[in-house]
């Protein structure tokens, strides 16, 4: 179902707002201004350089190093699964906690691979003459459903809702738009809330497996938890005979947060930070304002991606309008970035059970 008020082109789960996905750049970091030169602006261009400083704070390039090695399976399979003839293709599903990364993973992944296959055709239209749409990408989030599901993979294609068709005419559907758009890259985000009773996981399964016998196309899952519950636990460990098939098809790839135990894992925090702090821009900052602080951040944040990003762009907005220009442990202290994080650095105490 579309939600009135939101504009088609803004939502990642609809084809006009994915296809801009895909375009658009990540924004382009501002040039950082000596404080005196930023003091003799006018209150009207301060405001203007203030705001494009937060809307590239939340809008920077995602940072790739923490994906690369995930992405480049992916990739694999894919190659692999365009080799391959027949049969059901290979996917995948990444498993991980929230705020650990899992829909940028595969949202960049969908954004890279719609850009090649553009690339190796350049044409809006399929040789048949329908739109071509190599990438779908759906959430389970609003209808945790098959019919949900297939609705949402439907609006996706600009179709619905379609009230009165069954759940066989609307998967028939999804399986014709796919088939006629050449999708070939099949992304479905927070696939965890797809119901969890007994018989809906087998009814789930079933039908995910039938999208998957019946489209020349690579799924890749997201989703927290995976291993642990519902149907996927079936379809990755395969602890029931009959589902065991679909099982072997998938490769569960987890999502983990960061760590700094290693040599190696520790350098790779490290340059999340250093990339922080270039992207940040921030008139009094100075190299070394993050990466000085890494074991602080690393206790604030348990090396959960999303925290961190949480708490420097909260602190960034909090040094911009405060008129501090540097992002201090003080000022770090003072920001509360949610509960379970909050938990996680012992700075909150766990609530009991009622
Ligand atoms: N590679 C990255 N570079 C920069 N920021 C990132 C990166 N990955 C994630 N983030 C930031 O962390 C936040 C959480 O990421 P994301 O939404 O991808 O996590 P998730 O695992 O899908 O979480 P959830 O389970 O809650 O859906 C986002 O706001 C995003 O901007
Ligand atoms: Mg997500």
């Amino acid at each position: 179902m579309i939600e009135p008020g939101v504009e088609r082109w803004r939502r990642l789960t609809v084809k006009e707002g994915w296809r801009q996905f895909v375009t658009d750049e990540p924004t382009e970091r501002p040039e950082r201004m000596s404080v005196g030169d930023y003091r003799r602006l006018n209150e009207r261009l301060k405001a203007a350089y203030d705001r494009e400083r937060l809307r590239h704070a939340h809008g920077f390039g995602p940072i790739r190093s923490l994906y690369a090695d995930i992405h480049q399976t992916l990739d694999r399979l894919v190659t692999s699964n365009e080799r391959r003839r027949r049969g059901a293709r290979h996917g995948a599903a990444l498993d991980g906690n929230p705020g650990n990364g899992k829909s940028t993973i595969v949202s960049q992944f969908g954004r890279q691979y719609e850009r090649r296959c553009r690339e190796h055709y350049p044409h809006e239209l399929t040789p048949e003459g329908h739109e071509y749409l190599p990438v779908l990408y759906v959430n389970v989030d609003a209808l945790p459903t098959i019919k949900g599901l297939n609705e949402a993979m439907l609006t996706f294609y600009g179709l619905g809702p379609l009230r009165h068709a069954t759940a066989q005419q609307l998967t028939q559907l999804v399986l014709q738009c796919a088939q006629l758009c050449q999708t070939s890259l099949i992304i479905i985000d927070d696939i965890h809330l797809l119901e969890l009773r007994r018989e809906a996981d087998r009814d789930a399964n079933n039908h995910l497996e039938q999208l998957a016998n019946d489209l020349q196309a690579t799924f890749v899952y997201a989703g927290v938890g995976l291993a642990r519950s519902g149907f996927m636990h079936e379809v990755l460990l395969g602890t029931d005979a009959a589902l065991a098939q679909t099982s072997r098809r998938f490769r569960h790839l987890p999502v983990k947060p960061l760590r700094r135990s290693t040599p190696s894992k520790r350098a790779l925090w490290l340059g999340v930070l250093s990339v922080f702090e270039s992207e940040l821009v921030l008139l009094g900052s100075k190299a070394g304002d993050l990466c000085g602080q890494a074991d602080y951040l690393w206790r604030r944040t348990q090396g959960v991606i999303g925290s961190l990003t949480q708490l420097l762009t909260e602190a960034t907005a909090e040094a911009i309008d405060s008129g501090s220009e540097q992002i201090t442990q003080e000022l770090l202290d003072s920001i509360d970035i949610g509960y379970a994080a909050e938990i996680g650095a012992g700075r909150q105490q766990r609530r009991r059970a009622a």
